[in-house]
């Protein structure tokens, strides 16, 4: 069983992501800590549990974290565009029942990793200020971390905020710089993979077709998400960006990895954001990260509908 802290912003894709791990036999959900990103941290953190809760996840706390990246303004022009004005727009889910934890994220992920008798895997799937943070005040946490699977950036492929940036990396790129030059055990998930492991309107419509109340709110999820992409991106197809850190989690296989050193553009605003990458080590750093190179599309999005469709069984 792998334990996993997932530290999202909710989001359509994180909320994908947790309802992927939530019903993965393999995995255990300690917590779900919420950072500002997609939206306002008040919204990430309210669609996270109303998101679990929906989905019969009542036992998995969340917890509020970071309600600005370290050193900037929230960037709030995208967000609001592509997730919504509460970050989770699209289907109606009703309000959360269960109450968010009054413990901060951050001393959350610290005492939790302090405390354990066994390595925990982090899944950050928004802006790393939580992580960053966690890392900053306690270093020590470090010994206790497996892996750090991280949504973000782009290396052979464009930004999606600039050709330069991708909108993890950008809302918060000081946070990024800390959390890669850490020495954890990094796997990066970038936009090269999740542009490619899109879901496609049938593949959409099997997820509809199966009729529980999961798999038709992801279908509707997936339906506004992939909205905004054909309106925005022009891009007739649905990435599940966040999901990705999960399903490799659940099937290895899904993505190829290749070692190498990245940094993260923080003082250039041409380049803010950027996860450079030295292909070549021409720069004399030793690798610091696993970065996806290739993704099975069809391999993912089967995981993603067999598994919306399972009862969730308390782990
Ligand atoms: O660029 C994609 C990432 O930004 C995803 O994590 C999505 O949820 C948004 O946070
Ligand atoms: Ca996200």
């Amino acid at each position: 069983m792998k334990k996993v802290i997932i530290d999202c912003d909710p989001g359509h894709d994180d909320a994908i992501a947790l309802l992927l791990a939530s019903r993965a036999d393999n995995i255990k959900i300690l917590g779900v800590t919420t950072v500002a990103g997609n939206s306002e941290v008040y919204n990430t953190t309210r669609n996270a549990r109303k998101v679990l809760d929906y989905a019969d996840v009542f036992d998995v706390p969340v917890y509020r974290g970071c309600e600005k990246p370290l050193m900037r303004n929230l960037y709030r022009l995208t967000g609001a565009i592509i997730h919504g004005e509460d970050g989770l727009g699209g289907p109606s889910i009703p309000d959360p029942v269960t109450p968010i934890e009054k413990e901060h994220a951050v001393d959350y992920i610290i005492r939790t990793l302090k405390e354990s008798d066994e390595k925990i895997t982090l899944i950050p799937t928004g802006p790393l200020t939580n992580i960053a943070m966690a890392l900053t005040k306690a270093p020590e946490i470090k010994a206790k971390i497996d892996k750090i699977i991280i949504m973000g950036g782009a290396i052979m492929d464009a930004g999606n905020i600039t050709s330069a940036a991708e909108f993890n990396m950008y809302v918060d790129p000081e946070a990024a710089k800390i959390v890669f030059a850490s020495g954890c055990n990094i796997y990066l998930n970038t936009l090269d993979v999740s542009m490619k492991a899109v879901f496609y309107e049938e593949d959409i419509e099997r997820l509809r077709l199966q009729g529980d109340k999961v798999s038709v709110i992801v279908a509707q999820l997936l339906d506004f998400f992939a909205d905004t992409h054909v309106k925005h991106f022009n891009f007739r197809a649905c990435p599940v960006h966040d999901a990705l850190c999960v399903g490799i989690l659940i099937d290895e296989s899904i993505i190829e990895y290749q070692k190498t050193f990245v940094d993260i553009s923080v003082n250039d605003p041409l380049t803010m954001g950027e996860t450079v990458a030295d292909l070549w080590g021409i720069t004399g750093n030793e690798p610091n990260c696993h970065i996806s190179v290739k993704v099975d599309r069809e391999k993912f999005v089967n995981m993603i509908i067999n598994h919306m469709r399972k009862p969730y069984i308390k782990k």
